[in-house]
């Protein structure tokens, strides 16, 4: 398996492309499914989970291609079979997300059941609820979902959860239902608000996206497009806290920093120099910051999917600081690789209290998922002595050109091979 081997103890400094983001563009990958006409991305980050979803809408018979700066253009006309093994589903939960648009466009699907994940149970009970309560014929047999409908109707669906990907299913199934749908306690989060921006884009009737109420009128059809993925937010926030953490500076150019308020706040509440125009983001540390608290909650509250990044920040920053993980129930792997490097942290349930050491020190290291490889990485970047972060294709799903862009910063990371 490949390995980073990183040299710590280099401020970061110089500008950073931030890349479209992996949690709008899965989604939005998913939605050419639901037309028979040409639908093309721009700014699709070079990801495996891209990748992924490329094979897997290939599988199905979609007919792609992708040129040199990663526009990508799919027609789903020719798709002929409506199936998602479980080889494909167990490297990335996301599959999933096919299901409501091959049940809205195709009548049918066969989706393998995601299993658990490093994080946490994840199940996916909710989307099927969802689905069921839309007229779906579905039931779970050796693994897979096995879905069918004549035609989807529209419903009223109140998710007791707000869900990310659950609100994109119900979404993209109902696009192409009879009638219309409201959805409940819908999630808030800006990939939703992109999702939706682009189906609309495509003929599909949605308001409300952004709020937690979402209302979708069916149409008969939707027509292909031409859509550019949102910057990723957590890739802009892994940057900034990668400046925090080595005490540098940099200016990240291509993001939305309005999607990022709260992670803002935070940086500055520690002691970041941060200012923001228009799409760039400029960040500058001089001096050790002072530890934050956090509450991950969905949008527009702190995200989970940084909470690893800033235990990593945590536990160099002066003072003790609390940081609660209320989405997932088991998001806290990273922090006994934080511990072999030095760190100082008890975990207690769903509550980490970290206290700032002077240094962390390098050491061999274990990444589980995708958000806590980053943070081993900026572990690994401010610690003294060498760091080799093993199981990285983790971090291959969701940060396009990892090492390129640290390299380019003037970081001290080497891929080892195999
Ligand atoms: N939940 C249920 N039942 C369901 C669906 C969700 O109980 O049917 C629970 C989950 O177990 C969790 C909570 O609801 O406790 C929220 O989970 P959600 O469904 O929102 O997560 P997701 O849609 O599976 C997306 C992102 C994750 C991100 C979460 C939370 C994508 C492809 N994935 O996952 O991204 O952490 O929302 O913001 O959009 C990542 O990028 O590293 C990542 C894990």
């Amino acid at each position: 398996m490949e390995k980073l081997l990183i040299t710590g103890g280099k401020p970061l400094e110089g500008e950073v492309k931030i890349s479209g983001a992996k949690n709008s563009v899965l989604p939005i990958l998913a939605a050419s499914l639901l037309s028979d006409e040409e639908v093309i991305i721009g700014n699709v980050p070079h990801l495996q989970d891209v990748t992924t979803t490329i094979s897997l809408l290939t599988e199905m018979g979609a007919t792609l291609s992708i040129d040199e700066k990663m526009k990508v253009c799919i027609n789903a006309s020719s798709v002929n079979k409506f199936y998602a093994p479980y080889e494909m589903v167990k490297t990335m939960r996301a599959s999933i997300l096919v299901l409501g648009p091959l049940l809205a466009h195709f009548g049918e699907a066969k989706v393998s059941l995601p299993g658990g994940c490093a994080i946490g149970s994840r199940p996916v009970n909710l989307h099927l609820e969802g689905l069921k309560a839309m007229g779906a014929n579905i039931k779970v047999e050796d693994g897979y979902i096995i879905a069918k409908t004549k035609k989807l109707k529209g419903a009223k669906i109140s998710f007791p959860t707000a869900t990310v990907t659950g609100t994109e299913n119900i979404m993209m199934a109902a696009v192409l239902a009879s009638g219309k749908t409201y959805i409940k306690n819908a999630a808030k989060e800006p990939e939703i608000i992109d999702l939706a921006n682009c189906l609309r884009l495509m003929g599909a009737k949605i308001q409300g996206d952004g709020s937690s109420n979402i209302i979708i009128e069916g149409v008969k059809n939707l027509k292909g497009c031409n859509y550019d993925v949102l910057p990723d937010r957590i890739e802009t926030a892994t940057f900034l806290v990668a400046a925090a953490i080595t005490r540098g500076k940099l200016t990240l150019t291509h993001t939305r920093p309005d999607t990022i308020k709260i992670i803002i706040e935070k940086l500055k509440k520690a002691g970041a120099k941060i200012s923001v125009k228009n799409d760039i983001i400029n960040i500058e540390t001089k001096s050790k910051l002072d530890a934050v608290n956090i509450v991950t909650n969905p949008y527009p509250d702190f995200p989970t999917d940084m909470q690893a990044q800033f235990i990593a920040l945590n536990s160099i920053s002066k003072g003790k600081s609390k940081v609660v993980e209320s989405v997932f129930e088991n998001r806290f792997m990273h922090v006994q690789e934080l511990v072999r490097m030095g760190a100082d942290i008890d975990i207690n349930g769903n509550t980490a209290i970290i206290k700032g050491v002077k240094d962390l020190t390098g050491a061999p290291v274990m990444a589980t998922d995708l958000r806590a490889s980053a943070s081993l990485i900026l572990a690994g970047l401010v610690a003294k002595g060498q760091t080799i972060v093993d199981r990285i294709y983790h971090i291959d799903r969701g940060y396009e050109c990892i090492e390129e862009k640290l390299t380019k910063i003037g970081a001290n990371i080497k891929r080892l091979p195999k």
